[in-house]
């Protein structure tokens, strides 16, 4: 299966992700620049992604505390999601996500 991953550049990378994987794991193995600070304990924040529209109600939705963490950051999109809290599976096949550029 396939992820395609539109970096702050505007540049596609597809990616091959593993089943059973945090979403956040495989961007940052891949070097796509992802902090994943906290290993996905909903505590960073730093794992931000943007989910393609068409994704965003084929993911499983956030926990209540994935949302009020995303609720702490500086800026949010409608489909802003923590990547670490999205096991790969399969049936997720083609993801679109982009990544975004946190302010410093
Ligand atoms: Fe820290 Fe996702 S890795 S909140």
């Amino acid at each position: 299966s396939v992820i395609r991953v539109e970096d702050a550049d505007g540049v596609t990378h597809e990616l091959e992700p593993v089943e059973g994987w945090r979403l956040m794991e495989i961007l940052r193995d891949y070097g796509m620049g992802m902090e994943g600070t906290c290993g996905g304990a909903v505590a960073c924040a730093s794992c931000h992604i943007v989910l393609d529209p068409e994704w965003a109600d084929k993911v499983a939705p956030p926990r209540e505390d994935e949302i009020d963490k995303l609720d702490e950051l500086p800026f949010l999109h409608e489909t802003s999601r923590l990547s670490c809290q999205i096991i790969w599976s399969d049936e997720l096949d083609g993801l679109k996500l982009t990544l975004v550029k946190e302010p410093t």
